[in-house]
């Protein structure tokens, strides 16, 4: 067996998000976030579940920390819930949901683990929301005072932050889909909430350096690699659309200081402008320390007329494998996705924050045989090992998730973690591909055949 040896300070974690796995959603004085209400309005998520109780995480952190010292990772990745810190967004500070997060960044150094922290993935303020939410600009201003609180108190023993988690989900599922909370279908609104998510990411980073704190700052963007179905033009128009539409519309603005033009040019015909104030590019693309990249799956798209989305077409080959999400499994668009951001935005350290699949696993016997993940894993760490070996600077690697949560509008249907979760009782069990990912830790290597 050939072995593939990582850099030496290569980090190998896994990530998990507030509301996710926290449950405890009223407790310790939490305000509410728009995910409670959501998740408690009937028919937004499958069977009606929700993260009142979730995976215990915010009475269970210690064990839960047990386990990733026994899985060995080097560091984990998690969000705050925002409401925790200010049940109204704004004002008051509730002492205890950060003691929450206080002990739990203390706990992890203890066990050698090093926190990420991530400060928005997702569950806003409802007392937010219902003066607009993101689409309202006020938001960015008390999202800086909220970030401000965090570095005063994390700031010189957390050395890695990530503003935003996949502002484009937040945007678009949020706001114009409508599959996320806050549920709402308006397109030109949901442009705003970017727009607005990004000036935000730009703030809290300008404050992050006049703080003069130590560690880095970042943003993590969902990214896929775009291919088109065929040569012909209309296949390739329609892929270059789709590219603007999912990777540029975040990238450009963060890297470049501006929209993709041909998108942009669409949408004002479209919904006219949006607000976008002087200054806010500047401020958007100021500088980073690393790349946040979430990779799934690739796109693979032709020109379809009857497209609802700008003859966007998004075909699924029937060769291919799929996760439970029915998402192509396609590690070589890894591979391809790093080093096109390498060539064309950035030669900043890159980290995949996020990448992993979901299959519907079973426990026999307290045991799970969880093999096609490992197979993901492996081919996904092999196009990590690639890019390395071209001269990307890949420094960590994230797997979704530490255990099975909720997965938003799918609820507990579908099963991410490297850890199982039997939800009645609340038991983890670590299945199959958490102890090979312990022994990829521990060598620093992945075999091959
Ligand atoms: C990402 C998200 C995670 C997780 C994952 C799997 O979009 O950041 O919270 O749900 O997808 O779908």
């Amino acid at each position: 067996m050939t072995k593939l040896q990582f850099p030496l300070d290569f980090v190998w974690g896994s990530a998990t998000s507030s509301y996710q796995i926290e449950g405890a959603y009223d407790e310790d004085g939490k305000g509410e976030s728009i995910w409670d209400i959501f998740s408690h309005t009937l028919g937004k998520i499958n069977n009606n579940d929700t993260g009142d109780v979730a995976c215990d995480h915010y009475h269970r952190y210690k064990e839960d920390i047990e386990l990733m010292k026994e899985i060995g990772l080097d560091s984990y990745r998690f969000s705050i819930s925002w409401p925790r810190i200010l049940p109204n967004g704004k004002g008051e500070i509730n002492q205890k949901g950060l003691n929450f997060y206080k002990e739990l960044v203390d706990q992890l150094l203890e066990a050698g683990i090093e926190p990420v922290i991530t400060l928005y993935h997702w569950d806003l303020p409802q007392a937010l929301q219902e003066e607009g939410g993101w689409a309202n600009r006020d938001t960015i201003k008390y999202f800086v005072k909220y970030a401000e609180v965090l570095f005063d108190e994390l700031g010189a023993k957390v050395s890695q932050w990530i503003t935003h988690n996949e502002p484009w989900v937040v945007s678009f599922l949020g706001y114009a889909e409508g599959e996320h909370a806050p549920g709402i279908k308006d397109r030109k609104q949901a442009l705003q909430v970017a727009h607005n998510l990004l000036v935000s990411h730009g703030l809290v980073v300008k404050k992050f350096r006049e703080l003069d704190l130590t560690g880095d700052i970042g943003i993590t963007l969902n990214l896929t690699s775009v291919y088109s179905y065929s040569e012909t033009d209309k296949d390739q128009e329609a892929a270059q659309l789709m590219e603007e539409y999912i990777n540029g519309w975040f990238l450009d603005p963060v890297f470049k200081g501006s929209y993709p033009k041909k998108l942009a040019q669409i949408y004002e015909n479209q919904f006219g402008k949006i607000d976008i104030q002087a200054g806010d590019m500047d401020l958007i693309s100021q500088e980073i320390d690393f790349l946040g990249i979430n990779y799934y799956s690739r796109a693979l798209i032709n020109y379809n007329p009857n497209s609802k989305f700008y003859g966007i077409e998004s075909i699924k080959p029937a060769e291919s494998d799929y996760t439970a999400m029915n998402w192509e499994i396609y590690p070589d668009g890894l591979y391809d996705l790093l080093t096109k951001l390498n060539q064309e935005y950035t030669n900043k350290p890159l980290y995949i924050t996020e990448n992993g699949a979901a299959f519907d696993d079973q426990i026999i016997a307290g045991q799970v045989n969880d093999q096609r993940r490992i197979n993901y894993l492996k081919e996904h760490f092999k196009s990590v090992y690639r890019a390395i070996q071209d001269g990307v600077p890949v420094r960590g690697y994230y797997v979704w998730s530490l255990m099975d949560n909720f997965e938003w509008a799918y609820g507990y249907s579908k099963r991410f973690g490297l850890i199982y979760v039997d939800y009645n009782t609340q038991k983890r069990t670590l299945k199959d591909s958490a102890y090979w990912y312990q022994q990829v830790i521990e060598e620093n290597s992945i075999g091959i055949d």
